[in-house]
């Protein structure tokens, strides 16, 4: 085995300690002021504080210094890796035409039920093959590392049939193990109902692969079509439930189920049938929870989890009733938190003016991640730091609230919050070094390229030229 030792750092957030909820929600366990370090022995941090003391703890190990790499962080922050707890990874197409579409007034499920939006990157990811999406996986994790990713959660939902859902989650367990970021696949059948199953098509009617695209085409005309019916939406829940799911759950790769609950998507019910049928067969559980307007997300969250079934996070909830806020306060002060993974970015592409009421959530005591939720139609962003910058602006979180958001509080949105998300020792060194000196100067520099470092493991996996 050998070491990494990372010296000279200005400041160290360690994150140390556990979720984060309430007053703690902005305790991001900073060391600075000195000459800092961090070491790591194999794929473990081994210690972590002033550059002496690490020394002396390294020499009590027995650890010889020369098997330690160097690494000079030059007097920059020292960070956990970042945790990605909501992602779209894995998809073919673009949708810059649905955003002009947007601007001149179509709403985001207008356009969806109308068979275009998702449903426009259902039939590109169908029609791709493994090699085109693999490499827009590899191309898009490449650039998430740069930025300091080294853990994301990402999600199946772009095929909607038995075979493709099976094929996405594939493909996401084929990337992890390539590395170096360590993902989190999650089921998400119930996405959308596709196009097979709306009204007038056979339900359970092969997709076609190859069929062009249904969305807004390229050249920016509203796409044609109408929301699918009660009927169909059912018939599909049947689908997911009787088919997608027993599946999935044999060929083992997926962690997580995931259901889109909205109204005029999946309803609350449709969801918790859904959820529950995945808690049968041993899957944990997240979901899309109001994210445009009170669906009964929140509140089925909070149920699910304080019936014991694993439902660790709640997503988007930008527009939560009162009652969904008060039933995730409950759970998490009963100590079966769900988190709150707040994913502003998505907001601000789709202009709203509207984001998650995250200080009231903090103030109610739920922990509160933030994530890219990056996909092809409402959030095409690699970038966390760039959502902690959105949720500085736009929430009003502190810097370390924000950090706190993309680290131990996203580990445990996705389970692993004993393994990774703080520098402490025994914890598996996923680590960032930072072109800057403080936790306050890492959403302050928009967009910014701020990774100097990042070591995935134990190993340095990106270095900035
Ligand atoms: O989280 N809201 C549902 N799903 C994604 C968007 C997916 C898409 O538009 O392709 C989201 O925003
Ligand atoms: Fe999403």
């Amino acid at each position: 085995m050998s070491g990494l030792l990372i010296e000279k750092a200005g400041a160290v957030a360690t994150l140390a300690g556990e979720i984060r909820r309430g007053g703690a929600q902005g305790d991001a366990a900073v060391f600075s002021g000195g000459s800092l370090a961090v070491a790591c022995w194999g794929d473990r941090i081994l210690a972590v504080g002033w550059a002496d003391e690490v020394h002396r703890q390294i020499a009590a190990e027995g650890l010889p210094i020369n098997a330690f790499r160097r690494l000079d962080a030059h007097g920059g922050l020292v960070t956990p890796g970042l945790v990605d707890a909501h992602t779209h990874l894995l998809f073919a197409g673009t949708r810059e035409a649905e955003w002009q579409l947007r601007a001149r007034g179509a709403g985001y499920l207008e356009v969806l039920a109308a068979g275009g939006g998702i449903l426009s990157t259902v039939a590109a990811t169908r029609a791709a093959s493994d090699q085109e999406l693999l490499s827009g996986g590899r191309a898009r994790l490449a650039q998430m590392l740069a930025g300091g990713t080294t853990t994301a959660e990402a999600k199946s939902g772009y095929a909607l049939d038995v075979a493709g859902e099976l094929r996405l989650l594939e493909l996401t367990g084929r990337l992890d193990r390539e590395g170096p970021i360590e993902l989190v696949p999650t089921f998400l059948g119930a996405h959308a109902v596709p196009p097979e199953f709306r009204d007038g098509a056979a339900p359970g009617a092969a997709a076609r692969p190859g069929a062009p695209p249904a969305a807004a085409s390229a050249a920016g005309a509203p796409p044609a079509g109408a929301a699918p019916g009660p009927e169909a939406t059912e018939a599909y829940v049947a689908h997911v439930i009787g088919d997608q799911l027993p599946a999935v759950a044999r060929q083992g790769i997926a962690s997580f189920c995931d259901v889109f609950c909205e109204q005029g998507v999946f309803s609350a019910d449709q969801s918790n049938r859904i959820l529950r049928a995945a808690a049968d067969l041993g899957l944990a559980l997240r979901l899309h929870a109001d994210e445009l307007a009170p669906s009964g997300g929140a509140e089925l969250a909070a149920e699910l989890s304080a019936g014991g079934l694993q439902c660790l996070s709640a997503d988007h909830l930008a527009a939560p009733s009162d009652a969904g806020i008060a039933a995730l306060a409950r759970v998490a002060e009963a100590g079966a938190p769900v988190v709150a993974t707040l994913l502003p970015a998505t907001s601000w592409f789709l202009g709203k003016r509207h984001f998650a009421p995250a200080r009231r959530l903090i103030d109610a005591g739920i922990p509160v991640a933030l994530a890219t939720d990056l996909n092809p139609g409402t959030s095409p962003t690699l970038s966390l730091t760039l959502v902690m910058s959105i949720a500085c602006v736009e929430m009003g979180l502190t810097p370390a609230e924000a950090l706190v958001a993309v680290t131990i509080n996203a580990a445990h949105a996705l389970g692993l919050g004993e393994r990774i998300g703080s520098i402490e020792p025994g914890k598996q060194a996923d680590l960032v070094v930072w072109d800057v000196p403080s936790v306050e100067q890492l959403p302050y520099w928009l967009g910014g390229r701020l990774a100097r470092s990042v070591v995935k493991r134990g190993r340095a996996v990106f270095e900035r030229a």
